[in-house]
């Protein structure tokens, strides 16, 4: 997995898109599940893994802790029966939030885990309190020291716990470090994403005994041991969600292979509200715009499956050229509209009402502009912006959107885009 250390694109906007894509496979289900690797000391073979920076740093966590990792083409075969560390190392830990559902493994595994306080990002404050909980919950000894970490788990019992929130990482955790607890564990107001329900789908594959899963109710009955399996993740629900939102911005006409379509129902209701086309038969998704779009008035993020955080930024940007007012209500994080000033760049017309809100006034056009990535998914945005604005619009940071999206500019030029890295 070669990265380019050129970190702008320059896009000439104005191209509409056509053509037809296959979506990469999911970034978060393949974190997950490489970190539930570690429950078997047999081999895994994760097969089809996106070539994301956010697994090369996984695969780094992984080598560091004594597992030996090898990439073939794009499967990814984790050999961790020489696991030799509990500690997450510290840098990487800081820079990837997702990190923190290694403990969940590891704990299973060795009894004991350490790592440092995961780090912010630009999108909140992430804290951990609720995956501190339920490891506390279930009889894990935590201690807090400076900027790291301890957890024991030598006197561990199966038990039941309610997520104060439904946590996507705080209900993965429970599940890997449950799924080899002896006894029943149940998670209440547990996490519906598809990507719990993946780990959960390769957890059984390996053994597990996990039922529930998609729902608010999980339960796990602990077994003694689980073997090595290959296994496929699922297609990356919010990669599908951009190329289709970019679609609406730019016009034209895009088929998207191998897709879930069910995974995107909220999105797919929006952009048709919206005037999109779109046609759905056997697994292709077909989207379409043509006409002047309408306003969707209000929009609200929420918890699976409700509309998706991850794709707000990227709605934000659709609203911006849409001749009308709309209301975004984010209300999964308290900083997700770091994109506003960037996208001010640009002429777009929008108010932050507070950190959960924005009112955006929809311009005739966008204007080119150099403007910054801050965070993943508002990066992915600003491109879909360039993508429509006159001129020649430059995004630095790239790095950031290279988290998540593999090669996010090869996917646009293959539609039309005129846009490279530099
Ligand atoms: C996962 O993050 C995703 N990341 C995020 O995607 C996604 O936005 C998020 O779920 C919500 O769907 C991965 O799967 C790797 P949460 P996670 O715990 O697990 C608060 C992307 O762009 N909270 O469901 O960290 C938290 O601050 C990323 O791919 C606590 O208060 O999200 C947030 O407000 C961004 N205490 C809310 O809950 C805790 O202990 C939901 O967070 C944990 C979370």
């Amino acid at each position: 997995m070669s990265y380019k250390k050129k970190d702008k694109f320059i896009i000439n906007g104005g191209n509409k898109l056509y053509g037809t894509i296959t979506v990469q496979t999911s970034k978060n289900a393949t974190l997950p599940i490489m970190s539930a690797s570690l429950l078997t000391t047999d081999i895994v073979k994760i097969k089809s893994c996106p070539d994301i920076l956010d697994v090369q740093n996984m695969i780094k966590i992984l080598k560091k802790l004594g597992a030996n990792v090898k990439l073939e083409n794009c499967d990814c075969i984790i050999d961790s029966s020489k696991l030799k560390d509990i500690c997450v190392d510290y840098k990487l830990c800081k820079t990837m939030r997702s990190s923190i559902f290694l403990l969940g493994s590891i704990l299973a595994r060795c009894k004991s885990a350490s790592l440092a306080m995961p780090g912010g990002c630009n999108i909140g404050k992430r804290p951990i309190d609720i995956h501190i909980n339920a490891f506390k919950r279930l009889g894990v000894k935590v201690v807090e020291l400076n900027d790291f970490i301890f957890f024991n788990a030598d006197s561990a019992k199966a038990g039941h716990i309610r997520l104060k929130i439904p946590s996507v990482g705080a209900t993965e955790n429970i599940v890997q470090f449950a799924s080899t607890l002896k006894g029943k564990t149940e998670i209440f107001n547990a996490a519906r994403e598809p990507e719990v329900v993946d780990l959960c789908n390769f957890l059984k594959k390996m053994g597990a005994k996990i039922y529930g899963a998609g729902t608010s109710k999980i339960t796990i009955f602990g077994v003694d041991r689980l073997k090595g399996v290959e296994y496929k993740p699922i297609t990356d629900r919010i990669v599908m969600g951009t190329l289709l939102v970019a679609t609406a911005i730019c016009g034209g006409s895009i088929q998207i292979c191998g897709a879930n379509v069910n995974q995107n129902k909220k999105l797919i209701e929006i952009l048709s509200r919206m005037g999109c086309q779109i046609n759905i038969k056997n697994g292709i998704i077909n989207l379409s715009r043509d006409y002047s779009l309408k306003s969707i008035k209000t929009l609200s993020t929420g918890y699976y499956p409700k509309f998706p955080t991850d794709l707000q930024s990227m709605l934000l940007v659709l609203s911006c050229i849409v001749n009308d007012i709309t209301i975004i209500n984010e209300k999964v994080f308290e900083n997700r509209f770091l994109i506003v000033n960037e996208l001010k760049k640009m002429g777009a017309k929008i108010d932050i009402i507070n950190n959960h809100t924005v009112r955006v006034n929809g311009v005739k056009n966008l204007v080119a502009n150099k403007v910054k990535a801050l965070d993943l998914r508002g990066g992915a945005s600003l491109v879909l912006a360039g993508l429509v604005a006159k001129g020649n619009t430059v995004v630095e940071n790239v790095h950031l959107i290279d988290r998540g999206y593999c090669h996010l500019e090869d996917m646009l030029k293959s539609l039309g885009a005129d846009i490279k890295r530099i």
